[in-house]
């Protein structure tokens, strides 16, 4: 099969390949599926997981992209709960070989069936933003209607999620981000906008929740924002703030089935819009993966036309 695959971590995407790699089997409650799309987070290569599999082994060359939506084409020994031929969207193992290939072993619970109008396009784009904004808000924030979220990064692919979702329960959602992102981040729902270059973040007051995707500085003066018993959920690391009476929280996204769900049904009827910035055909994706210029949102590879 055709996979792209990274052996050096200095390189960084620039060390990608476009190689021919065996196709992968199915062990104890995989699937394999045929990759029709796959998503790439451009951090990735960054990750220990990407080089290493759990015992802290070298597994270059490996195989990079953790999102996909494709069609199953065998089951593992017991694997239950989806079947060959179905469609389906998910989130792949940090340690195993992922998504930017024709096929991937993948354990069947980290994936959800993807109902057949939903394009795969659409499919590879939402389950690390989808399932990250959703565990963010709801699980580890405990987001309650009528509270008020900082959303920051709103343009970008988590921080669009985040925004939508949180409007949707009846927050009131602050977005930030660059000048530019002003009107997308509006245009996702958020109420307000704050250009962390040029306005002052102190000036919007408190919130309840504050969900950084950005770390540093603005993780650290977000934390002073937030009121008694709120709290800061963080996606870049380890929390190096806390509020001073409230939670500072910070996760590894998980596959999740159910939440899989609940975000595609909500694309379905219109609740949510996923944010696409980037679409290649594989045979140009190592060129798509290491853009001149920086564009917001996903970047989605059409693995097979
Ligand atoms: N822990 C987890 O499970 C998890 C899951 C998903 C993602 N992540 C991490 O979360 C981060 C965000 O991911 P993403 O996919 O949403 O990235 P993204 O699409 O690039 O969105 C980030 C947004 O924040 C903006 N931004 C960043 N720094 C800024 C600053 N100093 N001032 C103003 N705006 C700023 C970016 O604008 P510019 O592009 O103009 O800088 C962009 O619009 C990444 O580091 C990613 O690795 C973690």
């Amino acid at each position: 099969m055709k996979a792209i695959v990274v052996t050096e971590r200095a390189a960084g995407t620039a060390g990608m390949k476009l190689v021919d790699r065996p196709e992968p089997q199915a062990s104890i409650n995989d699937v394999v599926v045929r990759v029709h799309a796959s998503g790439f987070v451009p951090t990735e290569l960054t990750w220990p997981s990407t080089w290493t599999d759990r015992l802290e082994r070298d597994r270059t060359p490996s195989i990079p992209g953790h999102e996909l939506a494709g069609v199953v084409t065998a089951l593992g020994y017991g694997t239950t709960g989806l079947s060959v031929g179905q469609r389906v969207f998910g989130l792949a193992d940090w340690y195993r070989d992922g998504t930017l290939a024709e096929y991937v072993a993948i354990e069947a619970r980290n994936l959800a069936p993807l109902p057949g109008d939903v394009d795969f396009t659409v499919g590879a784009s939402l389950p690390v933003s989808g399932l990250t904004a959703w565990q963010g808000l709801f699980q580890h924030g405990r987001l309650q209607a009528g509270q008020s979220v900082l959303a920051h990064g709103a343009a970008g692919a988590v921080g669009s999620m985040v925004t939508q979702l949180a409007r949707e329960a009846g927050a009131y959602v602050i977005g930030s981000g660059r000048a530019a992102d002003r009107q997308t981040a509006l245009d996702f729902g958020a109420k307000e906008f704050v250009d962390l270059d040029n306005d002052a973040l102190e000036d919007i007051g408190k919130v309840d929740l504050v969900f950084d995707v950005i770390g540093g500085d603005i993780q650290k003066r977000s934390a002073g924002l937030i009121r008694v018993g709120g709290t800061l959920v963080t996606i870049v690391g380890p929390a190096e703030a806390r509020p001073s009476d409230g939670l500072a929280v910070d996760f590894v996204v998980e596959a999740d089935r159910a939440q899989l769900s609940e975000i595609v049904q909500r694309v379905r009827d219109g609740r949510l819009r996923t944010n696409i910035g980037n679409i290649s055909i594989f045979d140009d994706a190592v060129t798509a993966l290491n853009p001149t210029r920086r564009r917001k949102g996903n970047t989605i590879i059409r693995v097979r036309p």
